[in-house]
């Protein structure tokens, strides 16, 4: 696998950012900034052979610094909702930027989408991969601890995009990471994802309420609704919060190895992603709010509208640090966490 590096602009900070090119022996490639971790572009064969780039995203480093939701970026250092944007930990309250409705969503006001990342190149075991890394002081959105988190991309010979984490910290501190893409197997740009079959491999989803505020409860999935333990055609359902932007919690739980998680196959172009991860949980989102306040412009001046991308956010419970027995997703200074996930991509 080779990685190519090319500059992608500066910021009003004047900080550089750079785009980097991972491409595999079959042609598959992997375009990626460290501003925000962010999966720009990924271009994938259909059955014919037919190559496409399969994730929403913005032409430039501007068109990202003014503001989208999420687009393909790393997010942390909470990814998902904290309830009532606050948290008490070790007996201390910490109150967070309330950014949607009542809660804090993505790690607040400047999350991990809008830093630019150090970046290198490592050869592990002979794979070329790119690694990120951030060091997010104490107190940074509101937060406790120092952390330093690492997010290793890599295209693997065999069309698997590998993304890993790690994180360590100084003091007790919500974390929960994930990457954000919005694919659409047909290709970006090409309509709705509604003839998408997305089987998801959860028995049991997060109650939330209706601002999608986390309730502390799990339900066991609804056949017809949001069970999607055998393939469903999106569009044969009448999607809303609660079973196209919710929290899933995987029958595996957290794993050592990643274990399948999803399966998204668009018979069209015969594309399929399999999505594997360690995380015990998966945010599916259908795209529902895309262009609603506004036309969200991505590549090539397209406007993606509602349920033109699907997101599959490996993860565990977002609001962990308020409701323990519901999820892990907080890290300590004597446990440093990894975590991998793989979206591995065929054609039949
Ligand atoms: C959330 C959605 C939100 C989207 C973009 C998803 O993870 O669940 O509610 O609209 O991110 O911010």
């Amino acid at each position: 696998m080779s990685i190519e590096v090319q500059p992608f602009g500066n910021l009003s900070t004047g900080e550089a950012a750079s785009l980097f090119t991972l491409t595999n022996k079959n042609g598959l490639s992997a375009k990626i900034t460290n501003y925000g971790g962010i999966l720009v572009a990924l271009s994938v064969p259909d059955r014919d052979g037919k190559f496409a780039d399969i994730v929403l995203g913005k032409d430039s480093l501007d068109d990202y610094a003014s503001g989208h939701p999420y687009f393909g970026a790393i997010t942390g250092r909470v990814a998902g909702r904290i309830s009532g944007a606050q948290f008490t930990l070790e007996g201390k309250t910490y109150p967070l930027a309330a950014n949607n409705g009542p809660n804090c969503l993505h790690g607040g006001l400047k999350g991990y989408d809008q830093l630019v990342w150090a970046a290198e190149t490592i050869n592990d075991h002979g794979v070329n991969k790119l690694r990120l890394s951030i060091t997010d002081p104490d107190g940074s959105n509101g937060f406790p601890g120092t952390v330093e988190c690492t997010v290793t991309y890599a295209l693997l010979d065999d069309n698997t995009l590998e993304i890993a984490y790690t994180a360590s910290t100084d003091k007790t501190t919500p974390l929960n990471l994930t990457n954000h893409s919005y694919f659409n197997l047909k290709g970006s740009g090409e309509g709705d994802i509604l003839g998408h079959e997305v089987q998801i491999f959860a028995d049991s989803v997060a109650s939330i309420d209706a601002n999608s505020t986390l309730l502390g409860r799990r339900e066991p999935v609804v056949d017809g609704f949001n069970d999607y333990r055998d393939p469903v055609v999106l569009g044969s359902r009448d999607l809303n919060g609660n079973n196209a932007d919710i929290h899933f919690f995987l029958e595996n739980a957290r794993t050592k190895l990643p274990q399948v998680a999803a399966i998204v196959h668009e018979p069209t172009s015969g594309r399929t992603v399999e999505v594997f991860t360690t995380e015990p949980g998966v945010q599916f989102y259908a795209g529902l709010f895309l262009s609603a306040d506004a036309p969200e412009i991505g590549k090539d001046g397209v406007i993606h509208g509602a349920m033109t991308g699907f997101c599959l956010e490996t993860q565990d419970y977002a609001d962990s640090v308020n409701c323990p027995e519901m999820g892990g997703a907080i890290l300590r200074p004597d446990e440093p966490f990894s975590s991998t996930t793989l979206y591995r991509f065929s054609a039949k």
